[in-house]
Formats: structure tokens, sequence, C-alpha cells
């Protein structure tokens, strides 16, 4: 038998030819002298109609012995056929099991999250985790693209570290030889030192925070795209998030329409999406929650719920700006002409996807930025080096950080964000 090998993806370039396919059996159906067997390859999913009088015994026994996840070959005919799913079917000639898979724990019934979570191994397989896979791929390079084409140098800053950079929220500690170390919860800090040397960089990697937090917001393990620019203000740090988020819709449109059905995306609310990005100050938000009968004032941070009512008012991302001092991190540039604020924002995405975005303009003042480690309890020694960068050629700079898995989870509309990760590390969950 001669045939080429090929994807399902492309078996539109070989109708009325022999083609060998090579894949799973993801699920099968009989009639007694025909079977179906939709096979599925990374690529795509096709279905294969075994006819036993044309096939003959043997092949049709080869076929009625395979299980769903099977490794298998199939060489067949292609054939156009509009109601097939993808629109080609193969007649098939031959079979090859390669493996007769066990009985597979993850069958295509329903099945609980714990379960599923226990299986993520093997759940990756099912054409909604495959899509989602996929759609970070695509968002991972849409955000690469547009950084690069921007003037934007990717630089990757280390994993291990001897200090915290959010110093609001929890650290991984661990041994480094005699120290003490930490996993990274952000590079930013080192993006501010590589920013003094290549003016715009941006660094894509993962990020670890011991948070005892189990929402469908946050991982332990998030991974997270950095941006940092010298010779930035707060407003120029607002345009460029703004356009990469824009950039990452139209490119996820582009290139993932097949997976957003798969997913049941509604994708008129994607394309709604275009700049500007409505704002508010975080003076206006308080007084909006409390005239919606929040229970909040000045001064305290906002909670899911909040983010979730401020940003239902729009179809676009929002923009918070100008949070307290207090409540953020201890490298934001405090307003001139408002100290009590910070130069920084939040994005919040709709539909209660909650933060995707926080950045802000850095402290360039040694000074300011020493009065600050002071107010902190920051550790002078470990911060020695960041604060080195305040007396060689400061200027103003802003960088901000983009949660990866948020973002996504938000572009597919998916519920939870751990699906939005191959192998999501949450509280209570290191395997598989
Ligand atoms: O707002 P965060 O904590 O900001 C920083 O870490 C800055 N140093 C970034 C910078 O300016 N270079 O985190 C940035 C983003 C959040 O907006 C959110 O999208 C995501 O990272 N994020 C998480 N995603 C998943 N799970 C968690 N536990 C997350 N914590 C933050
Ligand atoms: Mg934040």
């Amino acid at each position: 038998l001669v045939s080429t090998t090929t994807t399902i993806r492309r078996l539109g370039d070989f109708v009325g030819q022999a083609v060998t396919v090579q894949g799973w059996l993801y699920n099968k159906r009989s009639s007694g002298k025909i079977q179906f067997l939709q096979v599925r390859d990374g690529t795509g999913l096709v279905q294969c109609v075994a006819v036993k009088a044309e096939v003959g015994e043997e092949t049709f026994a080869t076929c009625a012995s395979l299980t769903q996840e099977s490794s298998l070959r199939v060489t067949g005919l292609v054939r156009a056929d509009d109601r097939a799913p993808g629109g080609y079917e193969l007649t098939v000639q031959a079979v090859e099991a390669i493996q007769i898979a066990e009985e597979y724990p993850v069958s295509l019934k329903e099945h609980g999250v714990d379960f599923l979570l226990d299986h993520r191994h093997l759940w990756l397989r099912v054409p909604r985790q495959r899509a989602l896979l996929k759609i970070r791929a695509e968002v991972e390079r849409a955000v690469m693209n547009f950084l690069d084409g921007d003037g934007f140098t990717r630089v990757d800053p280390p994993v291990l570290t001897p200090s915290s950079c959010e110093d609001t929220t929890e650290l991984f500690q661990t041994k480094y030889f005699d120290e003490e170390a930490y996993l990274t919860q952000s590079g930013q800090l080192y993006m501010e030192a590589v920013a003094m040397s290549l003016g715009k960089v941006y660094s894509l990697g993962p990020a670890f925070r011991a948070e005892k937090s189990k929402t469908r917001r946050h991982l332990i393990e998030f991974w997270m795209v950095e941006p940092e620019m010298a010779f930035c203000d707060h407003e120029e740090n607002l345009r460029v998030q703004e356009n990469l988020i824009v950039h990452v819709v139209n490119h996820v449109l582009e290139h993932c329409e097949p997976e957003l059905h798969v997913l049941e995306r509604d994708i008129d609310k994607l394309r709604a999406i275009q700049a500007p990005f409505p704002r508010m100050t975080y003076d206006e938000a308080i007084t909006w929650l409390q005239q919606h009968d929040y229970d909040i004032k000045w001064g305290d941070d906002f909670g899911a719920p909040h983010e979730t009512a401020l940003a239902g008012q729009f179809d676009r991302p929002l923009f918070i700006e100008r949070y307290p001092t207090a409540i953020k991190a201890f490298y934001m540039q405090p307003d001139p002409d408002r100290p009590e604020v910070a130069l920084c924002a939040d994005m919040l995405a709709p539909d209660g996807y909650g933060e995707i975005i926080g950045g802000s303009q850095r402290i360039h003042d040694y000074n300011l930025l020493k009065q600050r480690f002071e107010e902190h309890h920051l550790p002078q020694d470990t911060y020695a080096w960041y604060l080195d960068l305040r007396k060689y050629g400061s200027v103003p700079h802003a960088g901000f950080g983009l949660g990866l898995e948020r973002t996504i989870a938000w572009l597919s509309g998916i519920e939870h964000i751990r699906e939005a990760i191959g192998f999501p590390r949450m509280l209570y969950r290191l395997y598989p």
C-alpha cells in the first residue's frame, strides 16, 4: 500500500489519495458491519470508516480491539465530507495497533474535578484541555511578538533570590547551601536593573507565592510577563498595557478560532476589546462601591467581589489607578501632588476574572527609596544592589506584571485558572 504520512490538519491537501495518520483512538461507534473510529493526533480529529466487506476480517478485528486512547496508525483514502468534523473522512484500508490501551480512567463521561486533577497527565488529552494548551501557547507567542516588535529585549531574571519583591505576599523558602533563599515572586527588581542597560526589557517566566488562598484566581506557581521601561511614566505604562492586551486578543481571535469554539467562548465579547480601556481612580472606585452598598472605606484593599462589581460595568478591561501608597508595594512612585496615593494601576478583566495586570511607575529617587525600605522594615543588605541603581544615572521608569493564567482563563472563558496551565500547582496539590 502506497501512502503519505500526514497530520489530520493537512488532510485537505490529500483528497482522493491514500494517507497514513498516526494518533490515538478518541472514540468508536460500531454497527456490526461498519466501525467508525474517531482518531486524534494533536492537530485535529478525524472519523475513519472501516467497512468489513472492504477491509477484510483481520483488519476489522484489529479495529474492534482498539480501546479508548489506544495508539495506532491508520491508512485510508481521504474523502471530503461537509458533515464530518474537520470536513474530511478516511475510508480505512489498513490499521496497525501500536499499543492497546488499558481501560482509560478519564472516560468520555463526566468526572469530578478532584479525580480529573489527580489524572491531569491523562486529562490533558481531551479536546477541551488540548484547546487550552494551544491557546496558552498562542498567548505567549502574541506577547513575545508584540514586545519584540516594539523594541523590547527579553531577559531572564533569576528564580532563586535572596530577597522578596512583593512584600505583601508570602515566599517559598529554601536552603541555598548555608544561606536562606526564596523562589522568585516576581523578577521586577532585576528587570529594573537590566532596563538601565537595554532601555525596554521583559521577562516571561514562573513566579511562586506561598499564599494560602484557595480561589479560582490563585495558583501557587504561575507565569508572569514583566515588561520594564526606562524613561517611562505612569501614563505611558498604561498605554503599553492596553496595546499589549488588544494585540493578544486579536492574535487569539485570528489563530485560535477552532479552540475557542471547543470551549464555547462567546467570541463577540472578545471582538469588543478595543483600546482605550476605561479608567477609574481608586477614589472613584471607593465612592462607586459605597453608592452600591458595599461595606468599604478609603484605605481598604479590594476583594474579589469588589473587583467583579467594578469591572462588571464595562465590556472591556478596566484600569483602577492611584491606589493608596500604604496598601501597595514599597517600590511604587507616590503621586508628587498627592503622596498618599501611588502612580500605579491594576487592570481588571471583565466577567469576574479579576486583576490580570498589576503595574506602576517606580521610585527613582535614592533618598525616597531608602526611606521606604525603613518604613517597610526591609533588610538593607539584601537590597543594597537595588538601591545602588538609584545612584548611577537613575531615571523615571515603569513596568508591569501580566498574569498569564488569569489572562488565558479570561480569553478562554473557563471557570477556574487551574485549567490554564499544564500542571497546576495549587494549595494542597503537588501531584502529578
Ligand atoms: O500584582 P502583582 O503581585 O505584581 C507584581 O508581582 C509586580 N512585581 C509586577 C511588575 O510590576 N513587574 O502580580 C502581577 C500579576 C497579577 O495582576 C496577576 O495577574 C498575577 O500576576 N498573579 C497571579 N496569578 C495567579 N496566581 C497568583 N497567586 C497570582 N498572583 C499574582
Ligand atoms: Mg497586584
